[in-house]
């Protein structure tokens, strides 16, 4: 050892001398330890930072740039580097050192989904096109200003709609011939099943702003059925028959399709209701006030399901709404019948995704993106944020479904589950089985956990 170095580490030794040698820092950093408070470096994209808990990092809230560092393993960055999208995706930048292997991408943000504008609104997706893995659903994010029209339409995919903001009018017909109208506001739902004729129109001041769910990936908001695409592609002396009237009353329909255009402004379903004597009412309800279901109360937040057990009509999209505490947990789950195709409303979370043979991949999420995980997949939402997280999980299933791994190890035979997990340490067995003693499902917990070495915040 040359003298210079020697100097180094004499001078290390006296700084730590109380303290015994095989717990210094310095050993602590050898063995990838966690160090106290006082020697570890504050940032924990530094290569000083030891954490072999991989906790999570509001690189967002706490105003962090991620750099690829983990646990002294890594490098700078020389190249360009985006630190706007480095700082929304702390965890593939510097993934927790569980992730590995090849699995796809799981994240899209409606950002950069290409933005159709027109008079009065506006519309952008996210199908297969955008997200490979968006095999199951597909998603659209619309806008509608006052009196704007999503003109007279239908498709093949049946379609689910969750409202965001303001307020919309629907109507549809149901395959009797009844018809429907509603007008509905933030966090009311709307489905129609394949087929069924409807349209969208924005209410009274600013219209409004919704998410719209298809029961198949490929769906395209430029593949649907729309009235006056069928009348510029019909000869107008068929229209003339069908309509009992002579052709030059269509002369002036339009020539092509209008899709979102500014229309009249709407005054009240009564006053628009259909009255003439053969008119029918549907005996369908098409519509849901999901945010006016009780919540289900858990320690960390609180969850809505709305499936067709409590929204018949909605037989092939079922969906939570969760409202999640700063620092809660959607616990560590799966769903056995369907992919998961969530939409974040609010807040910050990272969720990896755990898809067998020893692979698992952690992305990260905020308002307006939107995620993934395959059915059967084992995963967890976590709120890293400084703001309560709200997340829609979507499925294309009649049922919500899902299982709660702390619900199961807590009705497994305990012997079992101290043979597989604590065969190397029966005292932390003896603490485990009590933890799950009594299993409670808490779909989003907020667990009260002393951990000696943490206290110290960045
Ligand atoms: C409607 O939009 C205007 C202008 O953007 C805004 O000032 C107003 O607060 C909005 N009203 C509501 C009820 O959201």
């Amino acid at each position: 050892m040359r003298f210079s170095s020697n100097s180094l580490l004499l001078g290390a030794v006296a700084l730590v001398s109380a303290i015994p040698v095989q717990d210094s820092p310095r050993q602590r950093l050898l063995d990838g330890k966690p160090l106290p408070g006082k020697y570890r470096s504050k940032n924990p994209y530094t290569p000083g930072y030891r954490d072999p808990y991989d906790t999570a990092v509001d690189s967002i809230g706490k105003g962090l740039d991620p750099l690829p560092w983990r646990n002294g393993d890594g490098a700078s960055v020389l190249g360009p580097w985006n630190r706007e999208r480095a700082r929304q995706n702390p965890d593939l930048v510097r993934p927790p050192s569980t992730d590995s292997g090849n699995i796809p991408n799981l994240r899209w943000s409606f950002v950069d989904s290409h933005i159709r504008i027109e008079e009065g609104g506006w519309t952008r997706q996210t199908t297969i096109h955008e997200l490979p893995t968006s095999i199951e659903l597909a998603g659209v994010n619309m806008r509608l200003d006052h009196g704007a029209i999503r003109e007279l339409h239908w498709h093949k995919e049946a379609e689910w709609a969750y409202v965001l903001s303001g307020s919309v009018r629907v109507t549809a017909l149901d395959y009797e011939g009844g018809n429907f109208i509603d007008d509905l506001s933030q966090g009311d739902l709307w489905y129609f099943p394949s087929g069924v004729p409807h349209s969208l129109q924005g209410l009274d001041p600013n219209g409004t702003e919704f998410l719209l769910i298809f029961d198949d990936g490929r769906f395209s908001e430029e593949s649907t059925f729309i009235l006056t695409d069928w009348f510029a592609h019909t000869p107008k002396s068929v229209i003339s028959k069908n309509f009992h009237l002579a052709p030059e009353v269509f002369e002036r329909v339009p020539k092509r399709e209008k899709y979102i255009f500014q229309g009249s402004k709407p005054g009240s379903i009564e006053e628009e209701e259909p009255k003439g004597k053969n008119v029918k009412k549907s005996k369908y309800q098409f519509t849901h006030r999901m945010l006016e279901q009780e919540a289900h109360v858990t320690s960390g937040g609180k969850v809505r399901i709305t499936d067709s057990k409590n929204f018949p009509i909605s037989k092939t999209v079922a969906a939570a709404h969760l409202d999640m505490e700063v620092g809660s947990l959607r616990e560590m789950h799966w769903h056995p019948d369907a992919d998961e195709w969530s939409f974040f409303i609010r807040g910050r979370a990272r969720v990896t995704v755990f898809a067998a043979e020893g692979t698992a991949r952690t992305f990260d999420y905020q308002a307006g993106d939107v995620g993934i995980v395959p059915k059967n997949m084992g995963h967890f939402i976590e709120n890293i944020g400084d703001e309560p997280l709200e997340v829609l999980e979507i499925f294309r299933a009649d049922e919500f479904r899902d299982f709660s791994l702390f619900q199961w190890l807590g009705e497994t035979p305990r012997r079992m589950v101290v043979d597989t997990l604590f065969a190397d340490d029966k005292e932390a067995g003896e603490k485990f089985l009590k933890e799950i003693d009594n299993p409670v499902k808490d779909e989003i917990t907020l667990p009260d956990i002393k951990n000696d070495e943490e206290e110290d915040d960045l």
